[in-house]
């Protein structure tokens, strides 16, 4: 399995913050946003990334995270000219990608839940080995403003729909997609939608028709965190504090999760961060390898 992030756009709503930086470099609470979705790759099992990024953007990224060492992953980096869609990161990548499967997760995305690295685990295993797609569904206040999901009575998906008038649910899909190696040709057939964009949906939609979409349901004990708008990257930085502070843990430390993940051995973590000292974060890592 190989994992992309898409962290493209111009972020013209978060603007002047995202004047001259990334969006999705900008911290929420103690970390880069890059950190969570990066978190969540890592927790699946997967170890090579490519980050989809603006031509502007790529040396930023590259200073943060290089090539991935220090958290025991392979990063490589491709640019995204323009706002042409999700989709666009299966064409973008399709050599990276090779003859792989491949999870796509959004660089503005948070997940934080119960027993949701097994969940990982357990339906990437699962594309790899059956084929088809999982999608994750969460339900939301705002429907309108997402892909969403009908559901039969017996919970089977019927339809997805792109920002609908008229929600036929509250469920909507989130940014973290998992598929098999079709979805490249799928990608490369889709035709733009009304607003100009390859849209994931339409995918989500052949993966549906052909009965190979698996859902995978986030329920009320999870959170998935939105952070496009200036209320809500505030509201996501204070509630990763919240359970920071409650808990006395760190959501989406890569240090934490290379070490758990057996990516990284607990020296070689120690000797990379060596030089840092007087940082809480930096400290915390110790506190846990060391
Ligand atoms: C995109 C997808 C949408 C999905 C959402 C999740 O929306 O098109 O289906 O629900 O991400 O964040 P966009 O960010 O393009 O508005």
């Amino acid at each position: 399995m190989k994992g992309i992030i898409l962290a493209g756009g111009s972020g013209t709503r978060l603007y002047p913050t995202t004047l001259v930086t990334s969006k999705q470099l900008l911290p929420v609470f103690d970390k880069p946003m890059i950190y969570y979705p990066l978190s969540v790759l890592m927790l699946a099992g997967i170890r090579n990334i490519l980050i989809i990024t603006t031509e502007k953007d790529v040396p930023e990224f590259q200073k943060l995270l290089g090539d991935g060492k220090h958290f025991g992953i392979n990063l490589s980096y491709k640019i995204q000219k323009q706002p042409n869609g999700l989709a666009e990161a299966f064409i973008i990548g399709e050599d990276f990608i090779g003859k792989d499967c491949v999870t796509l997760i959004l660089g503005d995305n948070i997940f934080f839940g119960p027993r949701f690295s097994g969940t990982l685990k357990y339906r990437s295993k699962q594309v790899e080995k059956e084929g088809g797609a999982c999608i994750f569904s969460y339900p939301v206040k705002q429907p309108e403003r997402f892909g969403i999901v009908e559901f039969d009575k017996d919970g089977r998906v019927v339809s997805i729909e792109e920002k609908p008038e008229k929600p036929k649910s509250k469920y909507a899909v989130t940014g973290l997609y998992m598929y098999d190696n079709s979805v490249i040709n799928y990608a490369k057939n889709l035709t733009p939608s009304a607003r100009g964009e390859l849209e994931i949906t339409d995918i989500n939609n052949i993966y549906l028709k052909n009965n190979l979409l698996r859902m995978e349901r986030l329920g009320r004990g999870f959170s998935w965190l939105d952070t496009g708008t200036h209320e809500s990257l505030l509201q996501a930085g204070q509630y990763v504090q919240t359970i920071e502070e409650n808990q006395g843990i760190k959501m989406a430390c890569l240090e934490e999760v290379a070490f758990r993940m057996k990516f990284l051995s607990k020296s070689k973590i120690l000797s990379n961060i060596k030089n840092v000292k007087n940082n809480e974060y930096y400290d915390y890592v110790r506190s846990l390898v060391g």
